[in-house]
């Protein structure tokens, strides 16, 4: 079984496992890699979006058609892709969900579970079947997809806002669980990127990058192996502006900040 090797290094041979590779940000750093000649896992729920890729890209994807929630079909999955492809060197744990939520309503607890089981357990479930092996090979690279979300919760995003948070800290813990592995730990928290999670936004997001420049940032990042980065560079400033805000102040500023539509609200 081929190791696995650092991201830095030959970007043609390297294997990449992505979740979340259907749609949006994920499907365009698998468009990326792609490209650049990299052998690839891809997982999502729509079958079809994952065959689309296969046949653009052909002898270079292996498709898993699962949910993330499901531990049991993400371990079949990496042991399909270790046994054919060998250990990842990339590991993306990017697929997400978001949707507006509110506490009082109780029709909504159902989504605050889901959106936290696919946002950060789904991420946990993502990477663990890798580990083991990526130890032995005292290599490979560990990426969650949290989100600037996770830095402060927002009015009506009760569950997205959690999960990332759950994410940015779960992140932060495997990484120094893994510090002398020889495995890296990244955490990327994008700002705002023009997907379908992010068209029905009823409000102005400022620094909005297209899908395949967001996916370009990131794989860069990957390569550089910073532990936790910002996507674009400018949201890092407002992250940091947004943590020192008292709350008092936050509160007066945020309140009344629009939000996204409940599942109920939507269509
Ligand atoms: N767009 C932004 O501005 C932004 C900002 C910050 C963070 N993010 C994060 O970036 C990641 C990608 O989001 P995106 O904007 O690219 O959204 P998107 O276009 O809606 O893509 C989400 C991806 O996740 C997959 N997915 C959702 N639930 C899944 C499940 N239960 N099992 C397997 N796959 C599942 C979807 O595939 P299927 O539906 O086919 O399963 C799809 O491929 C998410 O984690 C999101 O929170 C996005």
């Amino acid at each position: 079984m081929p190791p696995a090797r650092s991201a830095a290094a030959s970007s043609a041979a390297l294997r990449v496992f992505i979740t979340g590779a259907s749609s949006g940000i994920g499907r365009a750093l698998a468009e990326h890699y792609a490209a650049s000649g990299a052998q690839l896992g891809l997982v999502a729920r729509r079958p079809a979006l994952l065959h689309e890729l296969s046949a653009r890209w052909p002898g270079q994807v292996r498709e898993y058609p699962l949910d993330v929630t499901d531990a049991a079909a993400l371990r079949a999955a990496a042991a399909d892709f270790v046994a054919g492809v060998g250990v990842p060197d990339v590991v993306i744990a990017n697929a997400g969900v978001s949707v507006g939520t509110l506490t009082e309503h109780a029709a909504d607890l159902d989504a605050i579970r889901h959106v936290m089981d696919v946002n950060y357990f789904g991420m946990a479930a993502s990477f663990s079947p890798f580990i083991a092996g990526m130890r032995r090979a005292a290599g490979g690279r560990l990426v969650g997809i949290a989100s600037l979300a996770g830095i402060r919760g927002l009015p009506g995003a009760e569950a997205y806002c959690a999960s990332k948070a759950a994410a940015i800290s779960y992140l932060e813990s495997l990484r120094l669980e893994l510090r002398d592995s020889g495995i890296r730990v990244l955490t990327i928290c994008p700002g705002y990127i023009q997907t379908p999670m992010t068209e029905a936004n009823p409000f102005p997001m400022p620094f909005l990058l297209a899908a395949d420049d967001a996916a370009a940032r990131i794989a860069r990042l990957i390569e550089r192996g910073s532990s936790y980065s910002v996507v674009p560079w400018q949201m890092a400033i407002v992250g940091k502006l947004l943590r020192l805000l008292p709350n008092a102040v936050y509160d007066r500023l945020f309140a009344a900040a629009p939000r996204k539509p409940r599942q109920q609200e939507r269509r």
